[in-house]
């Protein structure tokens, strides 16, 4: 590649696959963690003697866990994670962004071991102390994967983190399915303490890759971040192409350090960078994609199947995650082909449009009538565009949510950007989780009588208007950013208006092609 200041810059190119390879496997376990732990609580809450260890009994109702704990306990992960997404930042400053995940996993092994207890308060305190974990480790692993990547593939490689995200949900679904019915507290614990085996390929791992060359740089670790590039590059750390991206780092690097020294407020700052757009675009990109509804699809939908008259919820949740994971697989190509931008846009509509259909269809024709029967029919079509709405938020708003995030800040504010980005994301995520419960449920139960607003179906024409918000949201805010560096994009936004992105994206690489690229604007 051509490299370094008059190059292409900073991107680690060539020969770098095979580090690329073995750090996407890695780093997927991050995200198997994050997937799988976050699925696992709706078939654990379901389960009988989880019920009889945690729940309350009720002659009418047998046992089974009030709207109030079940919100609560559904919840509290997302809690701990926002505050591990935010505790995030100053970890991967200080500790690295290798040190940082490996942090993260042992946080996550107390969390797991405490909800092996059989007391609500450690069940409840290690959910919150395991979030802790899985924040952390979201927030790391996709922005050392983006510093790690080369720019022609790093749209798959932050992507792949996605779909281990969706191998994870779906291993928890087969697990707590083969499960829950074995005896003495293994139905629940086992699928529990199986996470232990994700934090420990991922903290083991992070051992044997190198640490993120940016970060290395960043710190002023010039030969240390020679000889991590030169490992990702697979080249001696003294060769000239090591040598030129070394120089494109750092020169992009000194243009920040100008415009900024690196903290929370930092990121709002309205510079000539524009650190403030790049943050808010962050926090609400992160902020849409849980505004589409997909948590309520994998977190209720076992319950919300099973009050449409579904007979066998369960394989149809499965059925959910086979969709996910699949079309997650077959979308990460297009993130790198097609581009960020249109992919959001498309998805959105795609997502609106069904969902608006799952919301007319269930009201209209979807009832359970009063002889207990269900029209057939409306059933199919309404998992139909259920899956088909999967499969839009797959192959758009899952994966590329992910890479945006990790790709638009500059690396003086990165770790700060990327916790306040991914922490809305758990805010967001807790914020549905909580309230979902109370919105939905058709009947007044629990000991305290708390009336829900059944809502039903109708609550997908929420979720369709705030798929319309997520279109125009990127139409307005979302840069493309495909095939560029991370100093190339460092460069598009300032250099660039939004609208303008996916034409001064063409004329950037048309520069680069010809060499003629500025070093990231440095003569000026
Ligand atoms: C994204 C979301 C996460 C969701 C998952 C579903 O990663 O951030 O909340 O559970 O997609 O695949």
């Amino acid at each position: 590649m051509a490299g370094g200041p008059g190059g292409s810059g900073g991107g680690i190119q060539s020969n770098s696959i095979f580090w690329s390879v073995v750090m996407s496997i890695f780093a997927a376990f991050g995200g198997i963690l994050f997937g799988y732990d976050t699925g696992t609580i709706s078939g654990i809450i379901a389960m009988q003697d989880w019920l009889h260890t945690f729940g309350t009994f009720d002659d009418s109702l047998g046992w089974f866990l009030p709207t109030k704990d079940k919100s609560l306990v559904v919840s509290i992960l997302s809690a701990g994670t926002f505050f591990g997404a935010l505790l995030a930042y100053p970890m991967s400053d200080r500790l690295g962004r290798k040190w940082g995940i490996i942090a993260g996993c042992c946080v996550f092994f107390l969390g797991t071991g405490l909800q092996l207890d059989t007391s609500w308060a450690c069940f409840v305190v290690g959910r919150v102390v395991a979030g802790f974990g899985v924040g952390i480790v979201s927030c790391i692993v996709p922005t050392y994967q983006s510093e790690c990547a080369p720019k022609s593939i790093r749209g798959l490689i932050v992507g792949a983190y996605q779909l281990a995200i969706t191998i994870g949900a779906l291993l928890a679904a087969i697990v707590l399915n083969a499960t829950k019915d074995w005896p003495t507290h293994s139905s629940w614990r086992t699928p529990i303490a199986i996470q232990f085996a994700w934090g420990a390929v991922l903290g083991g791992g992070m051992l044997l890759l190198p640490e993120s060359p940016r970060y290395l740089l960043l710190k002023g670790r010039e030969t240390a971040a020679r000889a991590a590039l030169g490992r990702l590059m697979t080249l001696p750390a003294d060769s000239k192409e090591v040598d030129d991206e070394c120089l494109g780092i750092t020169a992009a690097l000194k243009m920040e350090r100008e415009a900024s020294s690196g903290s929370f407020v930092e990121c709002f700052k309205n510079n000539e960078s524009k650190f403030g757009l790049r943050t808010w675009t962050g926090i609400w990109i992160q902020a849409w994609q849980q505004l589409t509804g997909i948590n309520f699809i994998f977190y209720y939908g076992t319950t919300f199947f099973q009050s449409a008259g579904i007979s066998n919820p369960f394989i149809i949740t499965i059925i959910a995650d086979v969709v996910n994971t699949a079309m997650t697989l077959i979308g990460l190509p297009f993130i790198d082909r097609m581009g960020r931008r249109k992919l959001l846009l498309v998805g959105a509509a795609g997502m609106c449009f069904c969902e608006f259909i799952v919301a007319i269809v269930g009201v209209t024709a979807g009832d359970i009538q009063a002889d207990g029967s269900v029209n057939l029919a409306a059933q199919r079509v309404l998992i139909a565009f259920v899956c088909i709405y999967i499969a839009f938020f797959a192959v758009s708003w899952g994966p590329v949510v992910w890479v945006v995030t990790a790709e638009i800040f500059p690396l003086s504010i990165r770790s700060e950007g990327m916790a306040l980005s991914v922490a809305s994301n758990w805010l967001w995520n807790f914020a549905i989780g909580y309230a979902t419960p109370y919105l939905v449920n058709p009947t007044t139960y629990g000991p305290n009588g708390e009336k829900a607003a059944n809502l039903g179906v109708k609550v997908f024409f929420i979720w369709g208007g705030t798929c319309m918000g997520s279109f125009l949201f990127t139409y307005f805010f979302v840069p493309e950013t495909r095939g560029l560096s991370l100093e190339q994009i460092d460069k598009l936004y300032r250099e660039s208006s939004i609208l303008n992105s996916t034409k001064y994206r063409d004329q950037i690489l048309l520069e680069a092609e010809e060499d003629k690229d500025t070093s990231f604007g440095l003569e000026k």
